[in-house]
């Protein structure tokens, strides 16, 4: 029988984690299928009790459902999850847990440019659930993490629920944008600042950054977005956002079957689907 997997959203029409899984699925001969289901924030348990008792391979969560899922008392989060607040992986093997892969998917997509980020010092711009994945992730394997947001309190609270477990994150607000940068190895945008349609908007300008940098943009529509292009044009090493896509989804694709996916294969039906 074909074996099913997911996405859970609302809205997820647009979503390309079908095409991506798919195109994985067939690289590997496997008999299975993954779709997208739109399912409200109130439909979110009955939707996972079922698809657990359907035998469903796995599912993974996208907008508005991804913090919701920590407050159903039968999901088992990993320890990663329940710090972030957020659960983007479900898998039904044993029991029903959750993960979340989007800050792995992050990290993996930007030491395939520029190698381990241990004791490298990460400016992170945003404090959104993007931003959380992202400070958890990079703090555990050693990073130095430097939030900075544009509403400071939520910057202050994230780095204070990291460094709750042992991760070395501080907080900042704009004003600090430009001294950070100076001595700052790698820039991570994990707002939604420069995403189609408002593309001609960044936080960081081409004059605030330097040679050495990488700048990581984890908006992937447009795949180089204006902060990218000013890094470019500075000289700066840059890192577009799909491959957190890719990699996040490799990442539940592996939790879900034991099987690590054909990344490339992966990034060329994101690719195809974006247009590029
Ligand atoms: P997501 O889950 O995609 O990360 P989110 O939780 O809404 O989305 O977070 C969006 C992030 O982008 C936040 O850090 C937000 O800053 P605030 O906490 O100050 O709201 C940031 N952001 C969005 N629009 C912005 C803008 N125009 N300028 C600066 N930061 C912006």
């Amino acid at each position: 029988m074909e074996e099913v997997f997911g996405v859970f959203g609302d809205p997820v029409e647009h979503s390309l984690s079908p095409v991506m899984h798919n195109a994985a699925i067939s690289a590997l001969g496997m008999k299975a299928r993954y779709h997208a289901f739109r399912v409200s924030r109130e439909g979110l348990g009955d939707a996972l009790l079922g698809a657990c008792a359907m035998g469903f391979g796995g599912v993974n969560l996208t907008i508005p459902l991804k913090e919701r899922a920590l407050e159903l008392g039968f999901l088992e989060p990993d320890a990663l999850s329940r710090g972030i607040g957020a659960v983007n992986t479900v898998d039904f093997k044993d029991g029903i847990r959750g993960f979340n892969t989007d800050g792995v998917g992050a990290l993996r997509a930007l030491e395939d440019a520029c190698g381990s980020i241990r004791g490298k010092r990460v400016v992170l711009l945003g404090a959104g659930g993007a931003a959380r994945a992202i400070a958890f992730q990079f703090a555990s394997v050693g990073a130095r993490v430097l939030i900075v947001n544009r509403t400071e309190e939520r910057g202050r609270r994230l780095a204070e629920s990291v460094s709750s477990v042992g991760g070395a994150v501080e907080a900042f607000g704009f004003a600090s944008l430009g001294e950070l940068l100076d001595s700052a190895h790698v820039l991570v945008n994990a707002t939604s600042v420069g995403m189609h349609p408002l593309v001609n908007r960044t936080i960081v300008t081409g004059d605030m950054l330097h040679p050495g940098l990488v700048v990581f943009d984890i908006v992937y529509n447009p795949l180089k977005t204006r902060l990218l292009l000013e890094a470019e044009a500075a000289g700066a090493r840059i890192v577009t956002g799909e491959m957190m896509l890719v990699y996040q989804g490799a990442e539940a694709f592996r939790i879900w079957t034991g099987v690590m996916p054909p990344v490339d294969v992966m990034k060329r039906a994101v690719l195809d689907a974006l247009g590029v």
